[in-house]
């Protein structure tokens, strides 16, 4: 293993290490949340029944597990684009080097960086964003952020096998997070938002299953791919 080896396994590394166990607990919570609505649902038509003679009936699960899962889905998000820009980040450095951009195109190192520092700033502000049109911009831009870096040189998308491509499972999953963070509120507000909320994460669900097939693979691709030693 050379050093360039050990760099391009840290965003392997993130994701097995801190974002797959930080998924594990948000679809935990998630299930348990679910499960929480639809007891109180079910206790709720059963007193108002009556209860048939027998004493009123409450969920079993604690009200805390809706608050469990938004607090760790907050994270989840950050990790997740984290995560992505990390993976970005080692193919990019690696082709501007190669080209010897800093004296080449010194242009292109400033507009990647300033591309890397909005993406990022821009999702710090969807964090604090307060109004529809703030959350709005603010999915807007670090979404394009991650889009705009997923075009540079040395990004392997795969394109013409995006359907089991690591870079456009990877954005669209990415995208997805962000999308959860922004319409929190109006999870809140509609069972039509709540379950469109369901079926993009059951996607983003499949999604992160295939990150962990495809990046495997592609770490064994690369390995192939290297001269030898
Ligand atoms: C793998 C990712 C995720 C999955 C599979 C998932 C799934 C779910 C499910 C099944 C529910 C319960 C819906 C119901 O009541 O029937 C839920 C609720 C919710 N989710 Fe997620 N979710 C994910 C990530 C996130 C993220 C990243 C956020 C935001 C940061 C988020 C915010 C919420 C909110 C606000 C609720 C309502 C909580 C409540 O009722 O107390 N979720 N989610
Ligand atoms: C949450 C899960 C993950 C996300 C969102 C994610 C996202 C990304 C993104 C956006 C890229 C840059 C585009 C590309 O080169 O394909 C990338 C690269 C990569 N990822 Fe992942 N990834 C995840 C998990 C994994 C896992 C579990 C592995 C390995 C076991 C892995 C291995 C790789 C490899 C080898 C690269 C290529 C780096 C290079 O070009 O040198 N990823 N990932």
């Amino acid at each position: 293993m050379t050093t360039a080896d050990w760099i391009r396994i840290v965003h392997p590394a993130i994701a097995v290490a801190f974002v797959y166990p930080l998924i594990g607990i948000v679809v935990h919570y998630a299930l348990q949340t679910r499960q929480r609505r639809l007891q109180l649902a079910e206790a709720k038509a059963h007193n108002a029944e009556g209860g048939s003679g027998t004493a009123p009936k409450k969920p079993k699960l604690p009200p805390t597990v809706g608050a469990e899962h938004v607090q760790i889905g907050r994270w989840l998000t950050g990790a997740v684009v984290g995560v992505s820009l990390v993976g970005l980040a080692y193919p990019i450095t690696k082709a501007l080097i190669q080209s010897q951009a800093w004296s080449q195109d010194r242009f292109k190192v400033f507009f990647v960086l300033a591309m890397f520092g909005l993406t990022i700033a821009t999702l710090a502000c969807l964090y604090r964003a307060q109004g529809q049109l703030q959350r709005i911009a603010f999915t807007t831009l670090p979404s394009a952020g991650l889009i705009i870096l997923g075009l540079q040189d040395g990004v392997f998308r795969r394109t013409n096998e995006w359907f089991i491509s690591h870079y456009y499972y990877g954005i669209v999953a990415s995208v997805l997070m962000i999308t959860s963070l922004a319409i929190l509120p109006e999870i809140y507000r509609s069972l039509t938002w709540r379950r469109i909320h369901i079926a993009l994460n059951c996607l983003a669900l499949l999604l992160f299953v295939g990150q962990g097939i495809t990046g495997a693979r592609d770490l064994f691709e690369i390995g192939l791919y290297m001269p030898p030693p």
